[in-house]
């Protein structure tokens, strides 16, 4: 029960709000809340029926935050966000001083006030800031950090001069280790309510030994006149001439370099993502890093580019490693890197890389991970988790160009791999055969079409998933349920999306076995996830 409405003369009490408030509350009647018909904070639900109470809470004299409870024919529920519908007064002249407790998922710190959770973007944790509440969004109430008033302990300077601008980075101003931990702790509190209340079996991460100079892979973009770099913090339209950046190697950083000067001196014209014109678009260089073979993409417009070969032999006196240098063409208007067509300016269209005892071939569009060492030990963890013995089948779904399948083919009698990218497909037979496996087979298929291409009686000892961000959704996961595999071993890049799945699980009958938390990515909130789940019934 959310509390005593306004109507009743009397000022409500919201759940999960404390006392510790120091300003009287603004009762505001039910009526007067205009979020009836809203979608619920995390819009799986829509909200059909009406609000039945309604209390402004205040944050500070002159801030207050809507919370209201809802009901409908179906249920009953205390939305514990902000009322999109109302907007929180801004404060004026006044800031509210904040302890940081964590950081989010999204990346801010997270902080509470009056029982509401506030994000403080720039934040680190176990510091006091002085901070100015905004409006509140779908992403939670957000305020802007105006001063840091007492240092955390982990805030530390950030390594890299384009820190704040530049959209590489979030957690920079962060200690690494602290970086990790947060990580780990985001993932637990993702996963705890599947626990229905007993501890979840979460291991401690696995973070980089060294969090510099990982990436395998970078995407630049060119900008007028003759920018390269990386985008602006929150800008799609913005790009910062970056100077350095200490995510890839160094060699990386010389070629954007060596690009960039060629590009003055031809005074070639740089692509504008407002109006579409213009011909670079993106730099693309894959580097790998147990092969030290590098490709250089240069992506257009569609049109001539007289001066391609020159700017070939150029990179290539300076860095004779090159295995790879291409120019791709992206007819589109998206800014994603798109080709429809591409041309070898210098050696082959691809470069190998290792990851363990397995050579994979890398193209432009192929999906790679892109953190050599931590995929190394991400293999090592589904390895453990899959419980091979050398005579089970394996169902390897999302395999990409067959990353695990071929690591694990030495120990089970076959696998097939699924993956909707015919590219992917196709390098994931390729790397069969540069291997030596001969017990993998792939498939380019929707992993959604997957159940009417299988034979009923088709039967798997594990089957390893690993969805882009937006997960398997609740059709794939019951395609894994019917299949009855033994084992399942979930690879996630997204602990959200990763709970709604492993839920279809846990109701037909798994268990979670364990659950392996790996920093791929320093320095941004992305936080990647191995769950080891077993049968436990015929379910
Ligand atoms: C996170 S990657 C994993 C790749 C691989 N497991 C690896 O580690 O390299 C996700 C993969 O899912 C594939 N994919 C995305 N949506 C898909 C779908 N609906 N059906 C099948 N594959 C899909 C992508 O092509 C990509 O290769």
């Amino acid at each position: 029960m959310l509390g005593k409405t306004a109507a009743s003369g009397q000022i409500a009490e919201p759940r999960g709000i404390g006392d510790d408030h120091e300003v009287p509350r603004l009762p505001v009647s039910a009526a007067a809340c205009s979020a009836s018909g809203l979608e619920d904070l995390d819009q799986r639900r829509s909200v059909d029926g009406v609000v039945r109470e309604c209390a402004q809470v205040p944050l500070s004299q002159d801030a207050a935050i809507c919370v209201h409870e809802w009901s409908n024919s179906v249920s009953r529920w205390v939305l514990p966000g902000p009322c999109y519908n109302m907007p929180v007064m801004r404060p004026t002249d006044r800031d509210v001083v904040l302890r940081v407790e964590g950081l989010s998922l999204g990346g801010s710190g997270v902080a509470h006030l009056n029982g509401v959770e506030i994000l403080v973007a720039g934040a680190a944790p176990q510091e006091t800031v002085r901070a100015r509440l905004t409006r509140p969004s779908r992403k939670g109430t957000q305020a802007q950090l105006i001063a840091v008033e007492d240092p955390s302990p982990v805030r530390v300077a950030p390594r890299c001069p384009h820190f704040g601008i530049c959209g590489g980075c979030l957690w920079q101003h962060v200690d690494y280790a602290a970086q990790a931990q947060a990580k780990e702790t985001i993932v637990a509190e993702r996963l705890a309510p599947l626990g229905g209340g007993a501890a979840l079996p979460v291991r401690p991460i696995v973070a980089m030994d060294d969090p510099w100079a990982f990436r395998n892979k970078m995407e630049f973009s060119f900008q007028p006149p003759h920018r390269l770099g990386l985008h602006q913090r929150g800008r799609w339209d913005e790009v910062i001439d970056v100077q350095t950046c200490f995510l890839p190697s160094q060699t990386v950083m010389e070629i954007v370099a060596a690009v960039r000067t060629f590009v003055v001196e031809h005074n070639l014209v740089c692509y504008n993502t407002r109006t579409h014109e213009g011909f670079l678009r993106h730099l693309v260089v894959r580097e790998g890093r147990a092969t030290g073979e590098l490709m250089v993409a240069i992506v257009t417009a569609p049109g001539p580019f007289a001066q391609a070969h020159a700017l070939a032999d150029t990179l290539v006196a300076q860095h004779p490693q090159i295995a790879s240098i291409l120019w791709a063409i992206n007819a589109t208007h998206s800014d994603a890197v798109e080709v429809s067509e591409s041309h070898v300016l210098h050696g082959r269209p691809f470069i190998f890389e290792r990851l363990g005892r397995q050579t994979y071939k890398v193209g432009l569009l192929t999906f790679f991970q892109t953190n050599t060492a931590q995929a190394e030990r991400m293999i090592d963890v589904v390895a453990e988790f899959a419980h091979l013995g050398g005579t089970e089948r394996v169902l390897d779904l999302y395999c990409g160009v067959g990353t695990f399948a071929l690591a694990l083919s030495a120990q089970a009698t076959e696998v097939i791999g699924v993956d909707a990218s015919v590219a992917s497909v196709e390098a994931a037979r390729e790397n069969a055969v540069l291997n030596g496996v001969s017990n993998a087979t792939f498939q380019a298929l929707e992993v959604g079409h997957l159940e009417g291409q299988l034979p009923p009686e088709t039967r798997f000892d594990v089957v390893i998933l690993d969805p882009p961000r937006a997960g398997a959704g609740a059709r794939v996961m019951r395609t894994i349920v019917r299949l009855a595999p033994p084992r399942v071993v979930y690879v996630s890049c997204n602990p959200t999306t990763l709970a709604a799945d492993l839920q279809e699980l846990i109701s037909a009958n798994y268990a979670i076995e364990a659950i392996q938390p790996l920093d791929l990515f320093p320095h941004t909130y992305h936080v990647e996830c191995v769950v080891g789940l077993r049968r436990i019934s015929a379910g």
